[in-house]
């Protein structure tokens, strides 16, 4: 009825305004979803990522800096806390690509002196690299995608590049960005076991920066690896195999001074990713470019509520959207208090530290985690298993 609704609304406005501090974090994924080209197609890969037919920077330039603009103004932020170039490979965007987009960002919301601004870089042979020049464009740490190295399985991954090309630009981006750099590996890999993976997570520790994201191999469907596996020309570690490559690499990070901080990320000397904390820590944030996620309040449009945005998938759709409507916003789907919550759980859960009880009050000052939690018989099955801990942090 009419009260109830009036006070939900209240509610929900309150709870935004106080987690919120009018920041934002802006993710400009231009690729993962959002740069949207790759050279060629991993066999694993089920992102969304084309191979380019044509030279359309200018273009994707003019579209990725009016999209940032609108969603921007419509968000109504003050301040951008970081931002991500994920992808796809947005590190075959231009330098000066990356510098005008977060040009936008800083003359139409300020990008804060401390800001953090993340590329995903795939590796590249020495000299072809523009890690130099991405850093004067504004870069201030890179995610480099090294998967492996073996390069017998960076072949069946149907990656370009060799653990040479991977060791290179590791070792560029460390001179460029110490303490900045981060390095993507995988494991669960066909063909891989736990001995070899050991000892291959060791070498790449002796030769990486503070920051590792580890990715257990998915078999997605519509991928060639998928059809391989099924066909049984290839296969890969058991479940139980992967566990216990989980642990053990969990243990070997721990070792050598990588504190886990989330079920995927370990950290050294307090090097952990700002920007990914904010997902976890269900903070807004806009998503620019073909594919790329949001989630924050349109207050430009007079509305009081968090919004989950997807924009459009295809590049060259979203590119004639952005030059028709000035957007591609494909879908918007309005955040209910009870959605939001569950967003706060579900995310504060990959947290080694998990959600405190301070952390919670700011999304539900009026009911706390013992009244939400404690009735349900679920919950208390989870507690007495070991699996949950509800207590007083
Ligand atoms: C979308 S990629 C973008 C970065 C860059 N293009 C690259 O490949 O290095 C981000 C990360 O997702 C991981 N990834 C992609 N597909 C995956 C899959 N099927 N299973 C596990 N990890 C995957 C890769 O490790 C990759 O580093
Ligand atoms: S894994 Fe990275 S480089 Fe490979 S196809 Fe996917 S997005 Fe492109």
């Amino acid at each position: 009825d009419a009260t109830t609704v009036t006070t939900s609304t209240t509610l929900t406005l309150t709870l935004i305004l106080s987690c919120s501090h009018t920041t934002l974090i802006l993710t400009l994924i231009l690729s993962c979803s959002q740069w949207p080209y790759c050279l060629k197609r991993c066999s694993y890969c089920n992102f969304n990522k084309y191979i380019p037919r044509s030279d359309n920077q200018d273009v994707m330039l003019e579209c990725l800096q009016r999209e940032t603009e609108t969603l921007l103004k419509l968000s109504q932020v003050s301040r951008i806390t970081s931002v991500f170039f994920g992808g796809g490979t947005p590190s075959l965007a231009r330098p000066s690509t990356i510098a005008a987009v977060l040009q936008t960002v800083t003359r139409h919301a300020g990008l804060s002196e401390e800001a953090e601004v993340t590329l995903e870089v795939n590796p590249t042979p020495v000299g072809s690299s523009k890690l130099e020049d991405f850093l004067h464009a504004g870069v201030n740490r890179f995610s480099i995608g090294v998967q492996s190295l073996r390069d017998d399985d960076l072949k069946v991954l149907g990656r370009d590049h060799n653990s040479q090309h991977a060791l290179q630009t590791v070792a560029e981006a460390r001179r460029l960005c110490p303490g900045r750099v981060s390095v993507d590996v995988m494991f669960g890999r066909p063909g891989q076991s736990v001995a070899s993976w050991e000892l291959e997570l060791d070498e790449l520790l002796s030769v990486c920066d503070d920051h590792v994201s580890l990715y257990q191999l998915t078999l997605e469907r519509g991928t060639q690896l998928f059809r391989q596996v099924q066909k049984g020309q290839l296969s890969v570690p058991s479940d139980d195999i992967t566990a216990v490559m989980y642990d053990s690499a969990r243990r070997i990070l721990q070792k050598r001074g990588y504190l886990q901080y989330e079920v995927s990320n370990f950290a050294r000397n307090g090097a952990i990713s700002q920007h990914n904390m904010s997902y976890w820590k269900a903070s807004q944030y806009l998503g620019v470019g073909p594919g790329a996620h949001g989630r924050f309040v349109p207050r430009g449009e007079g509305y009081v509520c968090r919004e989950a945005r997807t924009q459009t998938l295809e590049p060259d759709v979203w590119l004639r959207e952005v030059q028709q409507r000035s957007h591609g916003t494909r879908r918007r789907i309005p955040l209910t208090h009870l959605g939001l919550l569950e967003e706060v759980l579900v995310m504060g859960l990959r947290l080694t530290d998990g959600i405190t009880h301070q952390h919670w009050q700011l999304f539900s000052p009026r009911a706390d985690l013992y009244q939400i939690l404690s009735s349900s018989s679920e919950v208390q099955d989870l507690q007495q298993t070991g699996l949950l801990i509800l207590d007083d942090r």
